[in-house]
């Protein structure tokens, strides 16, 4: 992978309007772009986000993608007039049209994407922003960001998967207790519940997603494409399938794998004595 500086992206395609990408170093920044909205999802946000993610998700000069929000907002959820009211009266078929790309990238190519993703949450995250916080594989928030599942509060289930995402991190009581009050909780909260990993100061939060990212680009990429696939997928397994599964995917990581990861460390370890996998990563080739 090219480290290269700051650049736009894509730089000729076309003009991403509702989202904005940065690449830096293996790292790319994408940010939900419409803080005047506190970066509400509307159906063209959405569809650019497919583009987005399928081609970043290419790009050789891009090892991590972070998801953010511009301003002071993560998201405030899906567009309450332009996803809700606008389409609510169109005949169903319309209607599933234009909200497909939500679904498309909130979470089916999220949780399948060959990149490992974190969710950086510096402000206001509500509702359908839930759904793509868990869908990226990791999640760190401002200690004093605001989440909500505000959903109860305009007489509304959490739908667009959103409660998947709850119940996949959050255990049943406070689940049940957000999903019912609606009460605002904060980052330090999110971190509490296992919604998000950590928690910091705002201040620190750009340098310690920076810092994350770049320990993840460190690592075998395809060794870690491997690893997050699985903990997505054991999750559902009993002890035979996964056992099964493990090994079956631990082949294939093998037999995929360009740089040679596993026999590098054994040899770094036992022959060369150069490193000691409990402590670090094995030294990686180019
Ligand atoms: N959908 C559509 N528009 C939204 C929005 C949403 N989810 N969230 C915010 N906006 C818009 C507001 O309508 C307002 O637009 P306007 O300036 O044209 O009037 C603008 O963003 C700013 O919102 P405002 O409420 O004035 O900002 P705030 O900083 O005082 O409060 C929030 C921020 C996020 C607490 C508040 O906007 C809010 O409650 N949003 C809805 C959250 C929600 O329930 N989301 C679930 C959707 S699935």
């Amino acid at each position: 992978m090219s480290t290269q500086s700051t650049r736009e992206y894509p730089q000729s395609e076309r003009d991403w309007k509702y989202v904005k990408v940065e690449i830096e170093n293996g790292i790319a920044w994408v940010s939900l772009n419409r803080p005047e909205k506190r970066n509400a999802m509307n159906p063209p946000l959405n569809d650019e986000m497919v583009e987005i993610l399928d081609a970043l998700e290419v790009d050789e000069s891009v090892g991590v993608v972070v998801l953010t929000g511009s301003g002071d907002s993560f998201s405030g959820g899906m567009d309450l007039k332009e996803y809700f009211r606008d389409l609510d009266d169109l005949p169903y078929a319309q209607q599933i049209r234009k909200r497909r790309s939500a679904w498309q990238w909130q979470w089916r190519m999220l949780l399948r994407y060959s990149k490992p993703t974190i969710a950086m949450v510096n402000g206001w995250c509500f509702g359908a922003a839930f759904t793509p916080l868990v869908a990226c594989d990791l999640a760190i928030a401002a200690e004093d960001a605001t989440f909500g599942l505000s959903e109860i509060n305009w007489a509304m289930l959490p739908g667009g998967n959103v409660l998947q995402a709850v119940i996949a991190t959050m255990n049943l009581r406070d689940a049940m207790y957000y999903v019912t009050t609606g009460d605002p909780f904060t980052g330090r909260k999110a971190m509490e519940m296992g919604l998000v990993n950590e928690a910091v100061p705002l201040a620190d939060l750009k340098d310690r997603t920076t810092a994350l990212a770049q320990q993840l680009l460190s690592k075998n990429p395809t060794v870690l494409r491997g690893a997050k696939a699985a903990v997505r997928q054991v999750k559902r397994l009993d002890w035979e399938a996964s056992d099964e599964y493990l090994t079956a995917k631990n082949a294939q990581v093998r037999l995929l794998d360009p740089e040679g990861g596993r026999a590098a460390g054994l040899t770094q370890f036992l022959d060369e004595k150069s490193f000691r996998p409990g402590l670090g990563g094995y030294q990686r080739n180019g």
